[in-house]
């Protein structure tokens, strides 16, 4: 499959901090493709650069073959970039509904929108239960659903995950994960960043590492998850 995303030498930085130096990845159409690393790596930066909330300072960022650059997030968002941040952050005053409807605001396509509504609640059937609930009276696996939600009613064709497993009961992990595959297989393609990385190298394709602001390794993930530097590294044997 031709790539739908690629970055070809990403550099960032923060004032005078470099968060990411010379960072390339690709992420073909239809794939799920995993971006591990401990904490401060540049992971949630990589998702920024991607997004356009931070600048790069050098390199490329290609999607469905155009340069994206230089174009503003909204843009991006427009063009079907969606990123679940990191953290829960959902509407907290309103309702799940609101919350949902919020995800496709910019949209005019009224009828489709309608559709993508009970499309995502069918994926979602916790979520369907408490449409009227107040959000911010949700547990924390059912924000991170509606959060999921919210970005597909902005009809993505490339989902930006940033650690969805945080904070999550393995039970939970396992449900988000199964919805996860399930888009996927629906045509969704994926970029997801996590820490759980025995879990991100189980549901994605290939995988790539990052360490301090570089990437330090990339593969297969069945390939990354059989070595021994990564198992003791990143899988805690
Ligand atoms: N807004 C910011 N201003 C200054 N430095 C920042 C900012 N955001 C991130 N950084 C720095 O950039 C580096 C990369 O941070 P980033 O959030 O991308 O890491 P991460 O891999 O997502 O980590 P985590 O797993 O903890 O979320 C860190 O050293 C961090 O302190
Ligand atoms: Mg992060």
């Amino acid at each position: 499959m031709p790539d739908l995303l690629e970055l070809a030498g990403i550099s960032a930085s923060y004032g005078r901090i470099q968060a990411l130096s010379n960072v390339s990845l690709q992420v073909p159409e239809g794939s799920i493709v995993a971006l591990l690393g401990s904490n401060g790596a540049g992971k949630t930066t990589t998702l920024n650069t991607i997004s356009r909330l931070v600048p790069v300072t050098s390199g490329n960022i290609w999607f469905d073959g155009k340069a994206i650059e230089n174009r503003a997030s909204h843009q991006v968002v427009e063009g079907g970039i969606v990123q679940v941040p990191e953290g829960r952050e959902v509407f907290r005053d309103m309702s799940v509904r609101e919350n949902l409807e919020m995800g496709a605001y910019r949209r005019k396509d009224t009828a489709a929108v309608r559709n993508d509504f009970e499309r995502v609640l069918d994926y979602f059937p916790k979520i369907r239960e408490r449409l009227h609930q107040r959000a911010g009276t949700l547990s924390g696996g059912e924000q991170q659903m509606l959060l999921i939600g919210r970005a597909l009613m902005a009809r993505p064709r490339l989902l930006l995950l940033d650690e969805p497993s945080l904070g999550l009961s393995p039970v939970l992990v396992q449900q988000i994960f199964g919805i996860i595959d399930r888009l996927n297989k629906d045509g969704l393609t994926i970029l997801l960043v996590e820490q759980n990385a025995a879990v991100a190298l189980t549901c994605s394709r290939y995988a790539y590492i990052l360490e301090n602001g570089e990437m330090a390794l990339q593969g297969p993930s069945e390939q990354l998850r059989r070595d021994d530097s990564v198992r003791r590294t990143y899988l805690g044997h």
